[in-house]
């Protein structure tokens, strides 16, 4: 007996057919530049699956092909498209639209940084505190050392979230001390506190940077707040592995009382 068997005759790899839109959503983005901008709404046709990067996108290559938006990974790893959306400092390729009940959604660029244009921001600021901030120091005897350094696995572990950073600087935007009381000139800001602590902790190095840390770093600016924390995609626990640590390092030498008493009598 014949029977018939129902091929797919479309040839197009199932990732790239088009999918059913689910609906639209208005999408209100922040445009402008340095003199300043307004909000603009967008009318996007949502797809299953799709994140505000994807919306944003869509904006500039159906409506606005001037829109500016910077983004390099759509996967949540190189750190560009960094944004505030409904007002709370996200990953714009990490937000799924389906996350929101609402039907409108607002994406402004971060608050902390001056504008270049639309949702790109100078993050330059940033890269220059990097450089101020004693690179990796091992000792001269280990530089020497032809055997492969041996580390504790719990040496290794303490350290190793603080890698992870994406350098998205979200946590630099939110935090108050840099948001909302300007003090680039004071503190360091918590991603910068990340990456001290990485090098404290790690076995093998030999700088110092607590003098650093209590002077131009300003480690003691930070109040605790945790907002660091909470808006970090990689979920590194900022204020309670790094920058609490560090203030009570930055403690121990310089108002522990015997310390103290030392620097009293040598006259320091
Ligand atoms: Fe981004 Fe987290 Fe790194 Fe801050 S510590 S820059 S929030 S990945
Ligand atoms: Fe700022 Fe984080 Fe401290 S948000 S105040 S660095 S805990
Ligand atoms: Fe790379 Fe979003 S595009 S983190």
């Amino acid at each position: 007996m014949a029977t018939s068997v129902e091929t797919d005759k479309d040839t197009t790899p199932v990732h790239a057919r088009p999918v059913e839109s689910t609906g639209t959503v208005r999408l209100n983005i922040w445009r402008g530049d340095e003199k300043g901008g307004e909000m603009v709404g967008y009318d996007v046709p949502v797809q299953e699956g799709m994140v505000v990067l994807d919306a944003v996108l869509w904006v500039q290559q159906h409506v606005d092909g001037d829109l500016a938006v910077r983004w390099n990974c759509k996967a949540a790893k190189c750190g560009s498209c960094s944004a505030e959306i409904n007002g709370f400092p996200r990953l714009m390729c990490k937000t799924r639209l389906s996350g929101y009940a609402e039907s409108e959604i607002s994406v402004r660029p971060m608050h902390t940084f001056p504008v270049v244009k639309d949702l790109v921001t100078d993050v330059s600021w940033n890269y220059e505190v990097n450089k101020r901030i004693p690179k990796f120091t091992p000792s001269e005897k280990d530089l020497q050392d032809p055997e492969p350094w041996n580390i504790q696995q719990e040496d290794v572990e303490r350290s190793i979230e603080f890698r992870k950073c994406i350098e998205c600087f979200l946590c630099q935007d939110v935090c108050h001390v840099l948001r909302n009381h300007g003090r680039k000139d004071a503190f360091f800001g918590p991603r910068f506190m990340a990456r001290v602590a990485s090098l404290e902790m790690h076995p093998k190095d030999t700088a110092d940077r607590r003098p650093l840390l209590k002077g131009e770093a300003g480690v003691n600016m930070c109040n605790i707040t945790k907002c660091c924390t909470e808006v970090c995609p990689e979920h590194i626990h900022i204020t309670d592995n790094a920058i609490i640590p560090l203030k009570e390092r930055t403690a121990d030498l310089y108002f522990d009382p015997v310390r103290w008493l030392g620097r009293k009598i040598q006259g320091k």
